[in-house]
């Protein structure tokens, strides 16, 4: 009955409302029992109806001593009222007017703080003090939350400023009174200072050993400025497609063209662009040499993919297998699975005779490495490719398929111009990198995994990638 209630309460709430951001909040503000809710969470979120996540909260409780100075104030400012607001007053006096603990942490404190002036008489240096421990500690004991992690450490040091007495007198036997803090043999070292990766390059690397036992070559993608004919042009990519628009594309402003390009490629370009050739009509446009020549920061891999093929076809024909991993552009709003910048997984494969058949092999053969074995593929549209195919994993954590890549065998309008043979064709896939890193660290927004809100112990805690192992 009343989890009913909590149920209703919850669902009714979320029915007009996008988040509840504290299970802990939403219950006292509604009257309900917190564990009550807390299980109706739980069992909401097994049936998947909703998403959650745990979440923790410290809360500071006072100790009896923090009570005791939250009550009658700080050792600081109890020794700075005994002492006398003109003259002084003999140490031995002041002594005799305060708790023993209370005159140790109060000289202490009072002294670094500059209030008094101590010798064998004490006097007072300043006419005011503020008493800011005890309106911290009243603070604490209050609940309110908004004390800053400064304060907190200051009062942490005062706590265990007993342990902080004078100099031991060995000799004297005087350390037998005082009071020693227990050795913690349990208690951890300091954490070693050292530099941590990034969980996209720790899944970068495995996926880069990956490739290399595959006998893929990697591909040089250290220019992210490229030019509009090596990102779209030489892909067939008409000047007029929309991804081209500055909508999707970071033009440069300054060097805002290109100086060199191959001319005599430039040309064979330009004509399969308008008349078409190698058994296909072309696009029929007037091809713009403007365009082709407008500097860009790389909007895909598939540009260097385009080089590397484009100097391959200089050589004697040998198949060739090559891979890249490295970091793209698009001018795209930012969401929680979308950045302007992110990196992409490429794979291509050069041979002669290959047919889609080999394609979807090597994609079963790649993918089932990364853990998903159940691929499916839908035909899809890319300038470059033909046929092209999105490729699908079923995803148990979600129940459903999902798109993990795009892939396709290049045109001959792609691979002609650049002087491969006729009967050379080229498989090749592209991924994002973030989707797989998400997905093996349980990250659900791409902002906490890259960018500048990232939460820098994030990389310090995120243990090793395990791709390969489950
Ligand atoms: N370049 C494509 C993209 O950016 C991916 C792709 C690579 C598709 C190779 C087909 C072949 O999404």
């Amino acid at each position: 009955e009343e989890t009913a209630m909590v149920e209703d309460a919850i669902l009714g709430y979320l029915a007009t409302h996008e988040v509840i951001a504290d299970s802990g909040q939403f219950a006292y503000e509604h009257g309900l029992d917190h564990n009550e809710v807390v299980n109706v969470i739980k069992s909401l979120h097994g049936f998947r109806f909703i998403d959650a996540q745990d979440i923790k909260r410290e809360t500071w409780a006072l100790t009896d001593e923090g009570k005791k100075y939250a009550d009658e104030g700080s050792p600081e400012v109890q020794l700075f009222l005994a002492v006398p607001p003109e003259g002084s007053i003999w140490m031995d006096e002041l002594q005799k007017k305060l708790d023993p603990s209370v005159f140790k942490i109060g000289c202490l404190q009072a002294g670094k703080n500059k209030w008094v002036d101590m010798g064998k008489q004490v006097s007072r240096k300043v006419q005011h003090v503020e008493d800011k421990v005890k309106n911290l500690l009243i603070q604490i004991q209050d609940g309110q939350t908004s004390v800053s992690i400064y304060s907190l450490i200051g009062l942490i040091g005062l706590s265990n400023s007993k342990f902080l007495g004078g100099p031991v007198d060995e000799q004297g036997g005087d350390w037998k009174e005082l009071e020693f803090k227990e050795y913690n043999f349990n208690a951890k070292g300091p954490p070693a200072e050292a530099g941590h990766l990034h969980p996209l390059l720790k899944v970068k690397d495995q996926l880069k050993n990956m490739f290399l036992r595959m006998g893929f070559e990697e591909m040089p993608t250290n220019n992210f400025v490229e030019s509009s004919f090596w990102n779209f042009d030489a892909l067939f990519q008409p000047q007029q497609h929309p991804a081209r628009d500055a909508h999707d594309t970071f033009f440069l402003e300054a060097p805002s063209t290109t100086r060199k390009l191959p001319e005599e490629y430039v040309e064979l370009v330009k004509r399969v662009h308008e008349d078409g050739g190698y058994g296909s009509r072309g696009y029929g446009y007037e091809w713009k040499r403007e365009e082709a020549n407008k500097n860009l920061l790389r909007t895909h891999t598939t540009a260097v993919s385009t080089r590397m093929l484009y100097a391959l076809a200089k050589q004697p024909f040998a198949p060739k297998k090559y891979f890249s991993i490295d970091r793209v552009f698009r001018n795209e709003a930012v969401d929680r699975t979308h950045l302007a910048e992110f990196h992409q997984i490429e794979g291509l494969v050069c041979d002669r005779g290959l047919t889609l058949g080999d394609l979807i092999g090597v994609l079963h053969d790649f993918f089932s490495q990364l853990g998903m074995s159940n691929l499916r593929f839908k035909p899809t549209y890319n300038p470059y490719t033909e046929p092209s195919m999105e490729v699908f994993s079923y995803h148990e954590g979600l129940g459903k398929w999902v798109e993990i890549g795009n892939s396709g065998v290049f045109r001959p309008e792609m691979l002609r111009p650049m002087g491969l043979p006729e009967d050379a064709s080229v498989i090749a896939w592209g991924l994002s990198l973030e989707r797989p890193t998400m997905i093996l660290y349980g990250i659900s927004n791409i902002r906490d995994l890259f960018g500048h809100k990232v939460d820098l112990s994030l990389i310090r805690r995120n243990p090793i990638c395990r791709i390969g192992i489950n």
